[in-house]
């Protein structure tokens, strides 16, 4: 077995929905930052209890040389905090962002997004 055989994306989606979208916001944050926001359950919402929630969502840049970076990662309190969350992040320096999305219940949840 291989570290992406775990990984889920669409394509396997029920009816619960827990692909990471990916939205990039040009200069919309902070003194025209750049944004890369990452949400599960964009026009589905996720159940968000304590037994069966998003636990973290992780954000992985790829550079134009193909080197990939680990830009963060940020983990929910289940029941309170939603798996909805906003990376400020260059992103004329990157080709592509992937996302991860771990559900308690429904394993670990793959999408990226070229640039
Ligand atoms: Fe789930």
């Amino acid at each position: 077995m291989k570290f992406g055989d775990i990984l889920k994306s669409k394509e396997a989606e029920g009816k619960e929905k827990h692909v990471p979208v990916i939205e990039i916001a040009r200069g919309k944050g902070e003194a025209g930052a750049d944004i890369v926001h990452v949400v599960v359950g964009k026009e589905t919402p996720h159940p968000n209890t304590v037994e069966h929630h998003i636990d973290w969502i992780e954000l992985f840049g790829v550079k134009q040389n193909g080197q990939v970076i680990n830009l963060g990662r940020s983990t929910f309190a289940p029941a309170y905090t939603n798996p909805n969350v906003r990376f400020q992040v260059p992103v004329a320096e990157f080709k592509a962002f992937c996302a991860l999305a771990y559900c308690n219940i429904h394993g670990v949840w793959e999408n990226c997004l070229e640039v």
